[in-house]
This record gives C-alpha cells, sequence and structure tokens, in this order.
C-alpha cells in the first residue's frame, strides 16, 4: 500500500527572527499492529551493542577528599546519577600510578591505582558498587609506550645488556644524528639520546613515554597479563589507546616530508613507516583472543582517513576489536546534512559503528557545532542524532549538561605540556578536560577546594542540579533520548535507513526493524524547513505514526 508522510509544523511556537532553528522530532511507526516481543538481545547482539559507554576523565569527574582532582571514591558516588542518565558502561581515562607528565597516560605500573585517585580497595569497592547497578567498568589501556619511569625502562635504560634492553626500541645514531627523521605526535624528534649507553629510543609522544617494543614477544606477554589481572579484578573491558603506533618499520625508513609545518615548528610528514603497520593485527587477534577467554570488550582509538581503514580495525571475521572509534565523525565540524550523511553510510557499512562526539583529546561539541546563540539546541540536535543511529555512542562526561571548553587565555596557566610547546598556535587540552559540572556553587560543586583546572562560567547554569529542574533543558533531553534506546525495539535493532538523500537542510532516517520504525527528522538550517516523506516502499503509513519526542515546542533560548 502506498502512503506518504508528512510533517509540516517544523517549528518551535516561538522563533527569534533569524535564528537558528533546530529541533529533532522522532516519530514511531509502526506498519502494523504487532507488540514488540522480541528480547533485547534477539537479534544476537551482545551487551556492549546495546549499552550507552560515558567516558570519563577521573581527574575531573568528583573529588571526594577536596585535594582538588577527582577520585575512585568521587566516581563511586555519582553511579546513581549515571544509572539514572541512562549510562551503561563508564570508560575510565588511565588511573593508574603515573608520574602525570601525560595526565596518566605515561603509566609507571599497569596494575595498581594511583594513589592521587584512591587504592585498589577504591577501585574494587567502584567495581562493586557498579555492578550492583549494571554499570561495566572499562579501563584505558595505553599498550603503545609505557611512562620513563616504569621499573621495566629503568632497567632497560640500565645497560645494552640488560635483559629488558629489548622491551623498548633503541638505536643507534645515523652519525651524530638521530636514526631517522620521525617527528613525535606531540613535536620534536621521536629519537631520544640516552647517554649512558649512547644509544636512542623511540618515543612517538613525549620524551618521556617510550614506545614499548610489540616485536619482543616478553613485551606482549606481560602486557597482555595486565588485561588478564583486571579482567580477574571484574572490567568488562578496555580502550586501547594508540593503537595505530604500535609497530615501526624495522629498516627506519624516512618519511616522506610533506609542505608546512606542525604547531611545534617541526616539518609536517607522512607518518608511513611508524603507523598502522601490518604487524599490529597479530596483536589485536591475540589481545581480541584473551578478551574472549574474559567475555571483554575492546574499544580502539582507531583514527582513520577513510571507512576501509576502520573496517581494517574490525579484523577479518571480526576478530579484532569489538568497537574500533570512528573518528572521521568528529571531523565533521559543521550541521551539515550531507556531511554527517555521508559520514553515517560509511561507518554503518563498515561494522557496527561506534560514535563519539568529543573526548579528553577534542574540543567539547557543544562549541563545536553551537552558534553562540543557539548552543543549548544544537546540543539536543547533536546528541539526537548520534544516540539515535545504528552503534554505539560514548559520551564525554559533562557533555550532556552542555559543558563548554573553558581554554586557558595565558601560556603560563596552562597545564597539558603540548598547549605550553606549541603556543599560541596549539593551547592543549586542558579546555576541554575541566571539572564536572554538578551544581551552580563553587568549583561547580566538583570540590571544595580550587580544582586543578578552573570551571567556566557557563556552569552557573550548565550543572547536573540546575537542569535536572528543568524539563527543557539539554540534561532531560539526554535523559529522554536515552531512555528511548534503552526501550525501543527499532532504535535497539533497527537498519539505518537514509530518507531524503538530497536533502541539503534536514537529516532524516528511519530506524526500521521489521514491521516497526522509528523516524529522526534532524533540522540542521538556520530556518524553518518543510519536508515530506514517501514511506510506501518501506510499507509505513502516516496513519500509524505516534511522536515519541521532539523539541518542536521547546521554548526558544
Ligand atoms: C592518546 C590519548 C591522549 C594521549 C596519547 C598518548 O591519543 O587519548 O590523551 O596523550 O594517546 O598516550
Amino acid at each position: 500500500m502506498r502512503a506518504t508522510f508528512n510533517i509540516q509544523r517544523l517549528r518551535p511556537t516561538s522563533v527569534p527572527q533569524c535564528a537558528l532553528i533546530v529541533f529533532l522530532a522522532v516519530l514511531c511507526i509502526s506498519a502494523g499492529l504487532q507488540a514488540q516481543t522480541k528480547p533485547v538481545d534477539g537479534e544476537g547482539h551482545q551487551w556492549w551493542q546495546h549499552a550507552v559507554f560515558y567516558e570519563l576523565y577521573p581527574r575531573s569527574f568528583a573529588d571526594s577528599n577536596n585535594d582538588g582532582v577527582g577520585d575512585m571514591n568521587g566516581i563511586a558516588s555519582k553511579l546513581d546519577y549515571l544509572k539514572s542518565l541512562g549510562v551503561d558502561a563508564i570508560w575510565i581515562t588511565p588511573c593508574f600510578p603515573s608520574p602525570q607528565v601525560d595526565f596518566g597516560y605515561d603509566v609507571s605500573d599497569y596494575e595498581n591505582i594511583d594513589p592521587m585517585y584512591g587504592t585498589l580497595a577504591d577501585f574494587d569497592h567502584l567495581q562493586r558498587e557498579a555492578n550492583k547497578r549494571g554499570i561495566h567498568i572499562i579501563l584505558d589501556f595505553v599498550m603503545n609506550h609505557s611512562s620513563d619511569q616504569h621499573a621495566w625502562f629503568t632497567e632497560s635504560r640500565s645497560s645494552r645488556e640488560n635483559p629488558k634492553r629489548d622491551w623498548y626500541v633503541w638505536r643507534d645514531g645515523e652519525g651524530p644524528n638521530q636514526p631517522n627523521n620521525w617527528v613525535a605526535i606531540f613535536g620534536g624528534s621521536t629519537w631520544e639520546l640516552d647517554p649512558k649507553t649512547g644509544q636512542y629510543y623511540y618515543h612517538m609522544f613525549y620524551k618521556q613515554q617510550p614506545d614499548l617494543n610489540w616485536r619482543n614477544p616478553a613485551v606482549e606477554k606481560a602486557m597482555f597479563d595486565a588485561t588478564r589481572w583486571w579482567y580477574k579484578r571484574g572490567v568488562s573491558g578496555f580502550r586501547l589507546d594508540a593503537v595505530d603506533t604500535l609497530f615501526e618499520d624495522p629498516d627506519l625508513r624516512d618519511n616522506p616530508v610533506l609542505p608546512g609545518q606542525n604547531a611545534y615548528g617541526n616539518p609536517n610528514e607522512e607518518n608511513k613507516y611508524n603507523t598502522k603497520l601490518p604487524e599490529l593485527h597479530g596483536v589485536l587477534q591475540r589481545l581480541r583472543q584473551v578478551a574472549d577467554e574474559n567475555n571483554a570488550v575492546l574499544i580502539g582509538e582507531t583514527w582513520t582517513k577513510d571507512a576501509d581503514e576502520l573496517k581494517a580495525y574490525y579484523g577479518s571475521h571480526s576478530k579484532e576489536l569489538q568497537m574500533p572509534m570512528d573518528f572521521m565523525f568528529t571531523t565533521v565540524n559543521k550541521l551539515s546534512p550531507p556531511d554527517f550523511r555521508k559520514q553515517i553510510a560509511a561507518v554503518d557499512s563498515a561494522g557496527w559503528p561506534v560514535f563519539v562526539l568529543s573526548n579528553h583529546d577534542i574540543v567539547r561539541s557543544y562549541v563545536r557545532y553551537g552558534d553562540g546563540v543557539h548552543n543549548d539546541a544544537i546540543a539536543k540536535v547533536m546528541a539526537g542524532m548520534y544516540l539515535t543511529l545504528r552503534g554505539t555512542p560514548i559520551m564525554y562526561y559533562g557533555e550532556e549538561v552542555g559543558m563548554t571548553n573553558n581554554d586557558p587565555t595565558r601560556k603560563e596557566d596552562v597545564h597539558d605540556p603540548i598547549g605550553k610547546l606549541g603556543w599560541p598556535k596549539e593551547r592543549g587540552r586542558d579546555g576541554e578536560r575541566t571539572p564536572m559540572q554538578w551544581n551552580a556553587t563553587a568549583n561547580a560543586g566538583f570540590s571544595k577546594v580550587k580544582p586543578w583546572l578552573p570551571v567556566p562560567e557557563s556552569s552557573k547554569s550548565h550543572n547536573v542540579a540546575t537542569e535536572l529542574n528543568d524539563n527543557e533543558s539539554v540534561l532531560n533531553f539526554y535523559k529522554k533520548v536515552l531512555a528511548l534506546r534503552h526501550e525501543n525495539t527499532a532504535l535497539l535493532d533497527g537498519d539505518y535507513v537514509a530518507l531524503n538523500e538530497s536533502d541539503p537542510n534536514v537529516l532524516s532516517y528511519l530506524r526500521r526493524y521489521k514491521n516497526e520504525a522509528v523516524l529522526v527528522v534532524l533540522n540542521m538550517s538556520g530556518t524553518e524547513q518543510k519536508v515530506s516523506f514517501d514511506l510506501a516502499a518501506q510499507g509505513f503509513s502516516a496513519a500509524n505514526a505516534s511522536t515519541l519526542l521532539t523539541t518542536l515546542n521547546s521554548h526558544p533560548q
């Protein structure tokens, strides 16, 4: 039967002149009267495919002992909040002992908790409390490098004959020069001369983060054992840090030099010989076996240039990462339906999509997409999009209350070393790592003392306590979408079907599951839009449609 489904009134009740009008309409439509009978895992989906993940930066989430830095007990105290928000799994960025040169991404002991965050007993308490609420814990696995203060590196650098020498990547110089032209991601050469033994060690990031030698089976064993150690404590998986940088060309061929310079004044180059080497897939396959033995999930920090590269991280027969993150999505930095459509279609065909809007390395989505006037409305459109797509979303703490970037304005205020090295071109990542905004009191309720990073002025209005009392808040919008996501079969299990693909202003799609579907309509333009849908081909008619969620009648900002 042919049917046309029209939505004609697509505007808020009161719209400021020349304003950006953004709204979301989610409608549930069905072809027949059949009720949802499928269990949530009826399609063979695993828990992480129906879960909402939430990344939190432990330094900045909640400070239980009022020392200005967040901690394990702080996280534990907020589990009820996370549960009520609709979070099923938390990924905690590195909380292991560390000199904190890279704020935890320089690990000096893989099997402990940094005293700044508490003790192993505090972690176990957090794990137990999370379990009680059905929340999974995911830890960060910093596998490419350790801290230079790790005992392994102390031994390795002590002499050329030390049994741990080959645990890191040591090379002779080219005469008086570094072994080759490779430039570190955080600036300068990737090679650091160690005067004691007269050789260079390799570091893709800071010199305090020497790269582990993944060609050495002993390294692989020790690192895999570290994951086993945490699995035994109950963690449900790992997010694999900087996974594409595990291997380097054994011949150390020079990378091709590109035009221009990076923020640190080094020549740009293509990382042809020190990223994405094929050997890394063997490691991922074996690491996956360990994960499978422990019913765990592996998430990848997988920066890729296209869907084919992303596909490679799932592995042939899906034997590598279950959840490689799609960062191409984060490079669509404008409210552009055509660009999002293209990106969504690409990742949808690559495997089970994993969507993120921002994280601790990326400017917050609230400011990346915001126009400075309608940021709350835009934040809802972005949430309405990525939380209703087929795949697993990974939220970043605070996005649900509309946290903004609070970037330092003076070099002397910068904490993140790359902000000091690259100032003013690179101001570092402090801005997206500021304390979670819990309420409108001093320090946004994060701590009773001055926090390690300052909270922005907007924390007075954009915080959990204030927004819980406002039905139209960004937070309440997130709660509604997340609740829908958990209960609606089409959103859980449905296909993604792009609609009206030539519309430059409105992004529309169906999530279709058997004889039910959810229609998502997102106006990303600055003007009122009229859209119509012919869903006959999909077998749906307007007669059976009902509105699940809309911002159509929201008050203007
Ligand atoms: C990853 C982390 C980043 C860190 C880097 C080095 O990209 O997300 O925060 O600085 O790895 O470990």
